[in-house]
């Protein structure tokens, strides 16, 4: 492992393919080694043990490919499983999604009403509250929603659909009337959702928790003379590999979707049994 090594990136799916389009914004000249388990989503309706297990698979793999960094890419994995990515990964570096977006949800809020959405397994671990109310020397609330439904509208391609709008209506009220400035978007799935919501809550501060896990995981490896050098020309596509776990038909449309542009020959590969 060395500052020429790939950063590791997995999730559960397709979803954190937001995640690695932050990274690669912010970090354009390194090297990215992504895994979607598309053979095991979703997690986030899964038990912790099972979410663990998977959590670790998905590590072992990478380090395997001797990356330098592993970035849980996954809202659930983050919140349900992130110690056994770090005890998986021994002296490798780990970025979890939850920390980074806590405290840019902390710099954001004014009047310290933070709202989290995320899938059940996220917000039934309480990891964003615990993690808001530890990091903030003052009173703040925490108002959270699990949206179950919205990673299916995000991969049916339906959040332009007026069901769409419904359902976020209905998920979102509950926050709406405890007067929240912020919102905490801890699901990789939901900045594909990012123009509906900001939409139905103007003036609320909306965090992307990929894009505050990027910013961390470029200062972790900054600090560690991690970072590979710049390059003098212009990067207009990142080097990227991808792994999944299954190749599903609506694959290639949604990872476009997910990542800004195409994903390109994705090899499948098997984590062992499920
Ligand atoms: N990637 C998951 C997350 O960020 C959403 C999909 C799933 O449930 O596995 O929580």
């Amino acid at each position: 492992m060395n500052k020429n090594s790939a950063i590791g990136v997995f999730d559960s799916g397709i979803g954190g393919l937001t995640v690695l389009s932050q990274l690669a914004r912010f970090m354009p000249y390194e090297k990215y080694i992504y895994l979607g388990d598309t053979a095991r989503v979703p997690y986030g309706n899964k038990s912790p043990e099972t979410i663990k297990r998977y959590s670790a698979d998905c590590t072992e793999f990478l380090l395997e490919k001797d990356v330098k960094m592993v970035v849980a890419a996954c809202n659930t994995a983050s919140s349900i499983a992130l110690d056994t990515v770090i005890n998986t990964a021994g002296d490798i570096p780990v970025i979890g999604m939850i920390n980074p977006a806590a405290g840019a949800a902390l710099r954001a809020t004014v009047n310290r009403n933070i709202g989290v959405i995320g899938t059940r397994a996220t917000i039934g671990s309480g990891s964003y509250s615990n993690s808001i109310t530890s990091l903030s020397d003052k009173k703040v609330n925490v108002y959270t929603k699990e949206c179950p439904m919205f990673v299916h509208l995000v991969e049916e391609g339906l959040t332009n659909h007026p069901a769409a709008r419904l359902l976020a209506q209905d998920y979102l009220s509950p926050l709406i009337k405890e007067n929240i400035d912020t919102l905490v978007l801890g699901c990789t799935h939901y900045p594909v959702m990012a123009r509906l919501l900001g939409e139905l809550l103007p003036g609320v501060s909306l965090i992307d928790s990929g894009e505050h896990a990027a910013v961390t995981a470029l200062r972790a490896l900054a600090d560690r003379g991690l970072l590979q050098d710049e390059k003098k020309e212009y990067v207009t596509k990142p080097d990227m590999e991808f792994y999944v776990t299954d190749l599903p038909k609506q694959f290639f449309r949604l990872a476009k979707d997910f990542l800004g542009y195409p994903v390109e020959s994705p090899v499948k590969v098997d984590l062992g049994s499920c």
